[in-house]
């Protein structure tokens, strides 16, 4: 059985990815910041949980180094909605370090495993503000465009390991993070959350279950000459 590694496994984007990747017939380990959201996702899907702090790049190490890791799908992010102006360097700091530093740790304690049984699939989750920009989230975009230069040069260097590397691009999608930074920045928020959802074309933020599926593509035989590359799933919010 092919082991998956979900991190941020334990909510929203993570939580569906999680439950979809064991449906496939994976054995999915579920490692998370919040250690209770883990369990209860990996108790629900008969997976293994792990309390992972992805910015802690030592305890990456020692989560992740004697596991076989066949599929590792980089998900844990955060964000808020903030002005630069606004920001410190301490904001900038800790965005930065979730969501490009964590998966670059995550991704450098698994890759030579894979690389070494010549087999293995990264997905990393970036972001429509990653290839695009966003209103009060200019961090998170830096992050999240590093994120896709960095998925791009990974699917270079492991291609000849026969180890693909992708990422998708969501859009707006109903989770905890979308509403609940929303809720934070107060009426900036909920202006800003509901301008990314009408900047779709389709009108409608995503699902969760919508976005474990184009991952769960990634990850698949099914994607097998698919390496390197950004799949927007938005709902059309660009067609960059
Ligand atoms: N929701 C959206 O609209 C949206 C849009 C584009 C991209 N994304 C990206 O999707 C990914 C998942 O976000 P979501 O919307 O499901 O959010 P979410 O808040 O529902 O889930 C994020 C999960 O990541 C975990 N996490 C946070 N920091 C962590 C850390 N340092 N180490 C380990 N786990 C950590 C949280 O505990 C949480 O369980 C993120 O990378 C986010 O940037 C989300």
């Amino acid at each position: 059985m092919t082991t998956a590694v979900v991190t941020g496994g334990g909510s929203g984007i993570g939580a569906a990815v999680s439950r979809r990747l064991a449906k496939d017939g994976h054995s999915v380990v579920v490692a998370d910041l919040n250690g209770d959201n883990a369990e209860r996702i990996a108790d629900e899907i008969g997976g293994v949980a792990i309390t992972l702090d992805v910015t802690d790049t030592d305890a990456v190490y020692e989560a992740l180094r004697h596991r076989e890791v066949d599929i590792l799908v980089n998900n844990a992010g955060n964000s808020h909605f903030q002005f630069f102006v606004d920001t410190t360097p301490a904001d900038w700091d800790f965005i930065l370090k979730v969501n490009l530093v964590g998966a670059m740790a995550c991704t450098h304690v698994v890759l030579k495993g894979m690389q070494q049984r010549r087999s293995g699939v990264i997905v990393n989750v970036s972001s429509e503000a990653g290839r695009g920009g966003t209103v009060a989230g200019a961090p998170y975009s830096a992050a999240k465009a590093g994120l896709l230069g960095f998925t791009k040069a990974i699917a270079m260097e492991a291609a000849r390991y026969n180890v693909r590397c992708n990422a998708v691009a969501p859009g707006p999608v109903d989770t905890p993070m979308l509403h609940g930074e929303a809720a934070h920045a107060g009426e900036l928020g909920k202006r800003l959350a509901q301008a990314m959802i009408d900047s779709t074309v389709l009108k409608r933020a995503g699902s969760p279950d919508e976005i474990a599926g184009a991952i769960a593509f990634l990850a698949s035989e099914d994607a097998s000459f698919i390496t390197g590359h950004t799949l927007a799933v938005s709902g059309g919010l660009s067609m960059l």
